[in-house]
C-alpha cells in the first residue's frame, strides 16, 4: 500500500491525515540532545552520517510520525558554495557576507558542492534503508531568496533589511546570487532524491517580506524554477513549497510554482485556507507551534478544527512553523493523539 503521505501528496482525500512536524528533530527531544552532545556541534552532526540518521529516526521512534525529515540545514548550501559558516550558541548562524561581485566571484562552482555535501547524501542512503516501510523520507533545502538572506546579512536578521539593500542597491549582483543558489538548490536536490528522498520540500522562511513585484520575481519564480527541473529529471517525486507568510498570496500557489503541496504557516486560517488554497491541491500545516508549548484543551480544540476545515480535500497535518526548544515533548503526543483518534 502506498505511504499515506505520498498519497495525500498524489491528492487523495484520506479519512485521517498523515502528519509529521517541522523541526521534528531538535533541542525540545532529550534523545536529540544527548546524541548532540555526543556530535559535539551542531554542524559535526549535520556532517556525520551515522549520527543524523539516529537524530532523524528519534522522533519516528517516539511518535511514529508518517514522514521523517532529513537532519540537515539550509545553510550548508552557502558552505558548500564556498561561505564560511559557523553557528554562534544561543544566538544563530554566521557566514560571511556577500555584498559585492567581487563577493561573489569567490565562490565556487555549482558543481563542485558534492565534495562538501556528500554526507548529507550518505545520511539519506542510511535513512532509506533504516526507516519503517511505511515512513516517508523528506528531504529539503531553503529557497534561494531565504539563503540569499541569511548569506548577504551574515547572520539572521529580523526584516531582511540587508538583503532588501543589495536588492535595491545592486540588483544584478543580487539576481546573480540567486540565480547561483538556485542552481545549487536544483543540484543538491536532484542529489537527495537520487540517494532516496521520496519528496522534497523547498523552505521560504522569509518569503512574507517580498511585497509587490518582488514576491512574484523572487519567492515564486526561483521555486518554480527548481520545481520544474526537478520535475523533468525526476518525474513522479513530489514537491512541497512552503512560502511562509505569504497571507493571501497562498491563493495560486500550486499552479504558479507547479509543486503538488503548498505549505501554510498559522497566520493564515484554515477555513479560508481551504476554500482558497485547498482547492488547488494537497495543503500541509498550519497549527500554530506555541500549542507545543501550552498544551491542553486549547491544543486539542484547535487541531480538531485545522482538521475539520481542511477534511475534504488533500491534507497533511503539521505545525505552522517549526517546533520550539521549550515545547512539551508529551504536547506532541497530545497533537498526535487529537489527529489520530478524532
Ligand atoms: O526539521 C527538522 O527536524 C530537520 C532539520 C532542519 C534544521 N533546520 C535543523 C536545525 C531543518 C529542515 C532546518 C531548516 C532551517 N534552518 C530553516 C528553515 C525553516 C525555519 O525554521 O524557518 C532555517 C531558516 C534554518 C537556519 C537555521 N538553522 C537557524 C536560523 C538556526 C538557529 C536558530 C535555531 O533554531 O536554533 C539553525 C540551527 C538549527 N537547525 C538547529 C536545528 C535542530 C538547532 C541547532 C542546535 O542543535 O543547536
Amino acid at each position: 500500500m502506498t505511504k499515506t503521505i505520498l498519497r495525500a501528496l498524489a491528492g487523495e482525500t484520506l479519512p485521517t491525515p498523515p502528519i509529521w512536524m517541522m523541526r521534528q528533530a531538535g533541542r525540545y527531544l532529550p534523545e536529540y540532545k544527548a546524541t548532540r552532545a555526543q556530535a559535539g556541534d551542531f554542524l559535526s552532526l549535520c556532517y556525520n552520517p551515522e549520527l543524523a540518521a539516529e537524530v532523524t529516526l528519534q522522533p519516528i521512534r517516539r511518535y511514529g510520525f508518517d514522514a521523517a525529515i532529513l537532519f540537515a540545514d539550509i545553510l550548508l548550501l552557502p558552505q558548500a558554495l564556498g561561505a564560511d559558516l559557523w553557528f554562534v550558541t544561543g544566538e544563530g548562524p554566521r557566514l560571511s557576507t556577500i555584498t559585492s561581485q567581487s563577493d561573489l566571484d569567490k565562490l565556487g562552482p555549482v558543481d563542485d558542492i558534492d565534495e562538501v555535501l556528500s554526507p548529507i547524501y550518505e545520511t539519506v542512503k542510511i535513512l532509506s534503508r533504516e526507516l519503517p516501510s511505511e515512513t516517508t523520507l523528506i528531504g529539503f533545502a531553503g529557497a534561494p531568496w531565504t539563503v540569499a538572506t541569511y548569506m548577504i546579512a551574515g547572520q539572521g536578521t529580523p526584516d531582511q533589511g540587508p538583503a532588501h539593500r543589495l536588492k535595491d542597491e545592486d540588483r544584478p549582483v543580487f539576481e546573480a546570487l540567486l540565480d547561483k543558489i538556485t542552481e545549487g538548490t536544483i543540484h543538491y536536490l536532484s542529489k537527495q532524491i537520487e540517494a532516496g528522498a521520496e519528496v522534497v520540500k523547498i523552505f521560504d522562511s522569509w518569503a512574507g517580506s517580498l511585497t509587490g513585484a518582488d514576491f512574484e520575481k523572487y519567492a515564486v519564480a526561483p521555486a518554480a524554477r527548481i520545481t520544474a527541473a526537478l520535475k523533468a529529471k525526476h518525474p513522479g517525486v513530489p514537491v512541497i513549497a512552503f512560502p511562509r507568510g505569504a497571507g493571501e498570496k497562498y491563493e495560486g500557489l500550486h499552479q504558479a510554482i507547479g509543486a503538488d503541496c503548498i505549505a501554510l504557516d498559522d497566520g493564515v486560517t484554515a477555513g479560508w485556507a481551504a476554500g482558497a488554497v485547498q482547492k488547488d491541491g494537497c495543503v500541509q500545516g498550519n497549527l500554530a507551534s506555541r500549542h507545543m508549548v501550552s498544551g491542553g484543551d486549547d491544543l486539542v480544540r484547535e487541531t480538531r478544527a485545522i482538521c475539520d476545515a481542511f477534511a475534504k480535500g488533500p491534507h497533511i497535518f503539521n505545525l505552522g512553523h517549526g517546533i520550539t526548544p521549550d515545547a512539551d515533548p508529551a504536547n506532541v503526543q497530545l497533537m498526535i493523539d487529537t489527529v489520530r483518534g478524532g
